[in-house]
Order: structure tokens, then sequence, then C-alpha cells
């Protein structure tokens, strides 16, 4: 059996904060005077906090000053911040809390790799800080997914080689991240959004008990 070691997305994998940050754009385009629907939304999963606010004036078809930008990206943030503050254990997605005890009996240590700046943030607010021997953030990459940067970060935090490492993905650039990183990806979600990852389950509960202990035998083969 081959050593592996897992890296997890976080918005999306392990909590779905999709509709926090919905609520909280939707708000700013509300005041910019254009719809911004769940559809739009979409665009912004696994993008970067500055990336999503260009997506989102360019649906609106808004030009702002740098200054006003600034001034938005930070609202937002507060206004998102108010709803991840209320949060509590019982939004970990289904399935998150038996992958991890089925990985911490194997032996297999995980760390985050996400493009959220609220990331250790939210890890507290549902207790499984804690349980990651390291975290990976908006804060600490230059270069947001697809590129691999946030990956590799990862894998040297778990002291592995980027092909040891498995990816658990539900955005697009996560997953091509994943692939230029030269790990596993598995896609969570819809398989056809999703269809350049090397396996795909809709969400985490799906994953078979025997998976985990296959991969580490075919990590090579892959
Ligand atoms: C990603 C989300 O995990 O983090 C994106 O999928 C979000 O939708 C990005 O824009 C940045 O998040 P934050 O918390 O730094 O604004
Ligand atoms: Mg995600």
């Amino acid at each position: 059996m081959n050593k592996i070691g897992v890296i997890f997305d976080l918005d999306g994998v392990i909590v779905d904060t999709a509709k926090y940050h919905f609520l909280a754009w939707k708000d700013l385009a509300d005041h910019l005077g254009f719809e911004f629907t769940e559809a739009h939304n979409e665009l912004l999963k696994g993008v970067s906090r500055v990336r999503s606010l260009e997506i989102l004036l360019d649906i609106g078809k808004v030009e702002l000053s740098e200054e006003k930008k600034q001034e938005f990206l930070i609202s937002k943030n507060e206004h998102y911040l108010k709803y991840i503050t209320k949060m509590g254990a019982e939004e970990i997605l289904p399935g998150v809390n038996e992958l991890l005890d089925a990985l911490d009996a194997l032996g297999i240590q995980y760390v985050l790799g996400s493009a959220s700046k609220n990331a250790p943030l939210i890890l507290k607010q549902v207790n499984l800080y804690e349980r990651f021997v390291g975290i990976v953030d908006g804060n600490s990459v230059s270069k947001a997914k697809p590129d691999p940067e946030v990956f590799l970060i990862g894998a040297e935090k778990l002291h592995l080689k980027p092909e040891q490492c498995v990816v658990f993905e539900d955005a697009i650039a996560g997953i091509e991240a994943a692939n230029a990183a030269n790990m596993i990806s598995i896609g969570i979600g819809d398989e056809k959004t999703l269809h350049k990852a090397n396996f795909n389950f809709k969400n985490l509960t799906e994953i078979p008990d025997n998976f985990i202990k296959e991969l580490m035998d075919k990590t090579k083969a892959i």
C-alpha cells in the first residue's frame, strides 16, 4: 500500500457556504441596481473574492473605481461574516465526519486547500479546525485556482509528493488545479460539470467504504 494524503476544498465540500456568498453578493447587486441570480452565483464557485467582484460587475455591466471596488469588497465580506459567525457543527455537509473518521482510522493525514480568506474562521465555527494538520487558504497563495499553487503548498504541509495527494473539490477551477498539480482529483457534485475529475461522486455520502483503501493501492497506477 502507498502512503497518501488528502486535501479538502472547503466551500461546497465541507460546508455549503455558497448560499451565504449568494445573499451577500445579491445585496451588493441590489444596491448597484441589477439582478443577480443563483445561476450567476454558480460562476463564483471556487473563484477568489476579488475575481468574484469582477465577474459580478461584468454581469451588471457596471464600472467602478479601484477605491469603490475595495469599499464593496470590504462591505460584502462584513455582510458574509454575519452569516458565518452564526454557523455551527450542524452545517457540516453529510458524509464529512464519516470520511474524516475513516481517514483517521487509516492514519491518513489531511489539510485544507481553499480559496477563502475566511477558511480558518469557518473551520473553527463548525469545530473542525483542530482535525486538519494544515490550512492553506486565500491568504497563503499568490495565484488562485485553477493555478495549482494552493494544492502544491498543501502537499508540502503533508510532506508528500503531489502524486500521493488526493483532492476533494466541487468547483471546475479546483479540479483543474488538482489535475495541474498532478494529484488525484475527486469531483463532488454534478458529474457533467466536473467531468475532468479522476473520480466523481454526488456528495461525500456516496463514497464507498473501501474507496480510500483502494486508492492507496492504485496511487502509483494513476
Ligand atoms: C471559495 C468559494 O472557496 O472562496 C468562492 O467557492 C469564494 O465562492 C472564495 O469567492 C473566496 O472566499 P472569501 O471567504 O475569501 O471571500
Ligand atoms: Mg468549493
